[in-house]
């Protein structure tokens, strides 16, 4: 298949918006940005258009499917309910990071589903996103643009690298700019479940609603039968090289990642770590990638899947990191970090 790629400017926009839109109206596939990560778009409404995104991202048929829409009101289309607790967070935080699970109505089709009764929604907030939804006048379906088990992509070039010649589009917008995927918030269950941490928080979404539960499968606090979100129980966010995480305080952490460098270097295995500015000079290795300030969470999330790709251009087989601060963003960024480790961590 040819790929289109469209390279957005303030010129070009407005005309490269609507080819998008007329893409996904006739049934194209059209990688886009939002402002979690790209996702790959599909006109939601069609089972056989769905099944055209699993081919495509080689992912399995039972992980269920985001559906983006234009407008908060626009959900009431595709739930049986509105549970009380949605409206409040929908002002708080739609458009945004925060994908919110209903039980779904019979206008959706099983296949964005996996199977399942419920439905994901959210409401993007980039502006090419939300303008390209809007002028489709359907609700998309939108998985992150990667290859299944890849790290998700935050510039077109990783789109390009993954789903040229899969896809019909790749529309380039720029950097994705928080870099994580979507918080998911399942309001089926009483009190309502964080499934995958995010850009909206744990702390933002109480202050609104009161309490809720992070998913304690996801937090590896116990292993489950049956995870609740699908999507992990899959291998996630992961480079090709093997990640082991360090805990500790910095000097023992450093020390020991120094030391484990030095064994790689002898073995003959191309090693790299992931610093953050501030301890950069600190590390003895032959390739160091800096990941951001350890002082600005959002920095270090953004830059998260970024570093691990490029990792893998490098063909580094062996990565290591300090973990990162457990606040705001924080959390979602350990959450992938761990995930993309296969929870290889080290105490120092
Ligand atoms: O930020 C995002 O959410 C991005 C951008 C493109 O919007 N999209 C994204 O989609 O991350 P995807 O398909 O890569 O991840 C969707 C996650 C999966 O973990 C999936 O299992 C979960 O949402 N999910 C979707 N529908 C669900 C449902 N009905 N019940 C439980 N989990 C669901
Ligand atoms: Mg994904």
């Amino acid at each position: 298949m040819d790929t289109r790629i469209l390279h957005i400017t303030p010129e070009n926009q407005i005309d490269l918006i609507r080819e998008a839109a007329m893409t996904l109206k006739i049934g194209g596939l059209v990688a886009f940005p939002t402002e979690t990560v790209y996702g790959i778009g599909a006109n939601a409404l069609d089972a056989s258009i769905v099944r055209k995104i699993y081919e495509a991202k080689g992912r399995p048929s039972d992980n269920p499917l985001i559906v983006h829409i234009g407008h908060a009101q626009e959900v009431e289309k595709y739930v049986t309910e509105i549970p009380e607790i949605a409206r409040p967070l929908m002002e708080a935080f739609w458009p945004g990071p925060l994908t919110m699970i209903f039980k779904k109505n019979q206008v959706i089709p099983y296949e964005i589903t996996g199977g399942l009764d419920t439905v994901a929604i959210r409401v993007p907030a980039h502006p090419l996103a939300r303008e390209i939804i809007r002028q489709t006048g359907l609700p998309i379906a939108a998985p992150s643009a990667n290859i299944s088990g890849k790290p998700s992509p935050t510039i077109a070039a990783h789109v390009i690298e993954d789903l040229k010649g899969r896809i019909d589009m790749i529309v380039d917008g720029g950097d994705a700019n928080i870099g994580l995927e979507s918080t998911v918030l399942d309001l089926t269950s009483e009190p309502a479940v964080i499934l995958r941490p995010g850009g909206v928080t744990k702390a933002m979404i109480e202050a609104i609603v009161g309490p809720v539960v992070l998913d304690p499968r996801d937090l590896g606090l116990s292993v489950d039968d049956i995870p609740k979100a699908p999507g992990m129980k899959y291998k996630h966010y992961a480079p090709k090289g093997r990640l082991v995480i360090y805990y500790g305080s910095k000097e023992k952490a450093i020390e020991a990642m120094n030391d484990s460098v030095q064994k790689s270097l002898s073995n003959h295995e191309k090693v790299g770590i992931i610093a953050t500015n501030e301890d950069r000079e600190a590390y003895n290795c032959p390739t160091i990638l800096t990941i951001g300030s350890e002082h600005d969470a959002h920095e270090i999330a953004s830059n998260l899947f970024k570093v691990l790709r490029q990792m893998d251009d490098l063909g580094i087989e062996k990565i290591l990191t300090q973990a990162f601060h457990e606040k705001e963003i924080g959390v979602a960024t350990m959450n992938r970090l761990l995930k993309a480790a296969n929870n290889e961590q080290r105490f120092v």
